[in-house]
């Protein structure tokens, strides 16, 4: 991550760097040769202008004599050449005595094209790597072309500007690119850095370790990040602990039929000429035992499958009154042998079917109303309740048991909890009831609610949407 950052970085700086001295260099080279080019002819035309004028005079005097002042005169102080030839390519003058080219032909490809009537110029590699920029323009006299003036000059100078000029962008460039280098790696250390640390903690938490948490320092997107992953770490935490109690919960709870098994099982074996009856009771009281056990081991499948995220709502359209008449139905006999008796109020109303998972929700309101006669004294009463709007049925379960402390109120709902432990065992309580209540209430987008009776008792309230959100879950 650290390399790619700086490798990206540095590529786009080499890249920017790269082509702005390409276009100053060309740019440069291209506004020297031209002002230089513009300035030759600026001569050539001085020149061919002032010959054209003195051309005919003074027919005594050679051409030499009678060109030299001019030329010398308008190149003084350069290092240009200059030579004045008639269309014959004969040299008439030549600044560069040396050559001794007077009177000699001299061809030039530029000085041919000006002697076609064309301000040619050109640059030519001669010996040495020396380069030339040559002009040639043509001498006129009334319209008709009767010499041209060829003139050159080394541009080596200028090739110097431009190579130094190359050079120092260069070392520009590189002093640029070496501090942005420098730069990006401190800023990819900086941004990388954190990251690192996230990589060890999230090692930790891979490898089961949800007690480590990193420093949220500032505001930036990095804090921001820190913060979400140790608010992950939190729930973590918290979700291995309610795994760990849940998991020593469950073994404690299946540990007591056991221990009750086993103590009857010793008995059976220790004791000596049992009568048929006891040997009868005992065996009733493992079948008890056994039952217990599996009610335990069904209702921690269904929470276990529950919290697995495989049971997926088998939703139908569902006549509530239906299903709970048959909860009802199902309780009778319970209550009746407690001598309670269950009432159920609908108002009279017919309630627009609800879409409910059946199996789900007649587990949930069986359990409350089980709870309801379960924890009832004899000769009480378990009353429900069923109003609907146009957005929820609302179903209330009254009774008149002890009813439920407000500060336990949270607490029943959770697994294995049961106000009066040792009392609710015996009365087979699983602790389990409510916690896969509240569980299918959930998925079907419902919430449920304990609060007091008026007087004695407690009301559980259902309340279940009738437009599930997708996902189901409120
Ligand atoms: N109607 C009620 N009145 C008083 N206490 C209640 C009532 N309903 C539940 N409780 C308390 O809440 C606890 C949790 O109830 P829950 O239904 O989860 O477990 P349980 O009834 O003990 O076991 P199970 O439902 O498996 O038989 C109960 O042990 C009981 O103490
Ligand atoms: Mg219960």
């Amino acid at each position: 991550m650290r390399f790619t950052m700086l490798a990206t970085y540095l590529a786009i700086i080499v890249t920017t760097l790269v082509l702005m001295c390409v276009y100053i260099i060309s740019l440069l080279s291209e506004s020297l040769y031209s002002a230089e080019t513009i300035n030759m002819f600026a001569k050539a035309n001085i020149i061919s202008a002032t010959v054209s004028d003195i051309w005919g005079s003074d027919t005594s005097a050679t051409a030499a004599d009678k060109f030299a002042g001019v030329i010398e005169n308008s190149l003084a102080g350069t290092n240009i050449r200059g030579v004045v030839t008639n269309t014959s390519y004969t040299v008439l003058y030549d600044t560069n005595a040396e050559s001794q080219l007077s009177g000699k032909v001299f061809m030039r490809d530029v000085l041919k094209r000006a002697l076609d009537g064309e301000q040619a110029k050109t640059i030519t590699t001669v010996e040495n790597d020396m380069r030339l920029i040559s002009v040639a323009v043509p001498i006129e006299i009334g319209g008709s072309i009767i010499g041209g003036v060829y003139l050159a000059e080394s541009i080596n100078t200028i090739d110097d500007t431009i190579q130094s000029t190359r050079t120092s962008l260069i070392v520009f460039s590189a002093l640029i690119i070496i501090l942005i280098g420098m730069l990006s790696l401190a800023m990819s250390y900086i941004i990388t850095s954190p990251l690192e640390k996230f990589r060890e903690v999230a090692r930790e938490i891979s490898k089961g370790d949800f007690t480590k948490r990193l420093a949220v320092k500032g505001h930036n997107e990095m804090a921001q990040m820190a913060e979400t992953l140790n608010y992950m770490c939190d729930e973590l935490e918290l979700l291995e602990e309610k795994r760990r109690n849940f998991v020593s919960d469950a073994s404690h709870e299946l540990k007591t039929p056991m221990a009750g098994i086993k103590l009857i099982c010793d008995s059976l074996v220790s004791a000596e000429n049992l009568e048929p009856a006891m040997v009868k009771e005992f065996l009733t009281d493992m079948s008890d035992e056994v039952d217990r056990l599996t009610r335990i081991v069904e209702r921690l499948l269904v929470l276990t499958r529950m919290d697995a995220g495989d049971t997926s709502l088998k939703a139908e359209e569902t006549d509530i009154r239906m299903l709970i008449n048959q909860v009802v139905k199902k309780l009778t006999p319970i209550a009746t042998s407690k001598d309670i008796v269950i009432y159920t109020d609908y108002h009279d109303k017919e309630f627009d079917p609800i879409l409910l998972d059946y199996d789900k929700m007649y587990e949930a309101i069986y359990n409350i109303a089980d709870n309801a006669i379960k924890y009832s004294p004899e000769g009480g009463f378990v009353h429900i309740d069923v109003t609907s709007d146009s957005n929820y049925l609302t179903i209330k379960f009254e009774d008149n048991g002890p009813g439920i402390p407000e500060s336990e109120r949270d607490r029943i709902f959770e697994r294995f909890y049961r106000l009066d432990d040792s009392r609710a065992r015996d009365t087979g309580g699983t602790g389990l009831g409510l916690s896969i209540t509240k569980e299918a209430v959930s998925m079907h987008g419902g919430t449920i609610t304990v609060t007091n009776a008026s007087e004695v008792g407690s009301i559980f309230t259902i309340r279940l949407p009738y437009k599930v959100r997708k996902g189901g879950r409120a």
